[in-house]
């Protein structure tokens, strides 16, 4: 009975740590493969991880997840293309990103962890690839259910 229950706790501590890793995948036709991620409030930490399932290389169709609040996309988006791609094209320091990834080309991936703690549940957070000109197509909401 003992070895059971710790069986049982065991499983749903695993499960609830899955819940907070997301996985998203980009491509060479500039799209991620989703518009709608969230994650359980109950996650203090958020992990999510990125792959380019593509071929081509990250300075042509480089594709970054950064998370912002939906208000300063487009502030973050016109301070960081001239940061250029030794920046993952986001403003050194920018405070309004509240997480981000690396740049990353075809066949690579990356991920970020974030602390949830800044982040509630009636908030209105959009993912977005900062890379020039793909944000028309590469974002999506978040959510912190
Ligand atoms: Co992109």
């Amino acid at each position: 009975m003992k070895t059971l229950r710790a069986l049982l706790l065991f499983t749903l501590s695993a499960s609830a740590v899955a819940d907070c890793e997301l996985t998203i995948d980009s491509n060479d036709a500039m799209q991620f493969d989703t518009t709608a991620m969230s994650a359980p409030a109950s996650c203090t930490q958020v992990t999510v991880t990125l792959t380019h399932s593509g071929t081509m290389a990250a300075n042509v169709m480089g594709h970054n997840w950064v998370l912002v609040k939906t208000a300063d996309m487009q502030a973050v988006l016109n301070d960081g293309w001239p940061a250029g791609l030794n920046n993952q094209y986001v403003k050194p320091g920018d405070d309004r990103v509240i997480a981000m990834t690396d740049v990353i080309g075809g066949g690579e991936s990356t991920s970020v962890t974030f602390d949830t703690s800044g982040l509630s549940t009636d908030g209105d957070y959009t993912f977005v690839c900062t890379f020039p000109g793909h944000f028309s197509v590469m974002k999506g909401t978040f959510k912190l259910t």
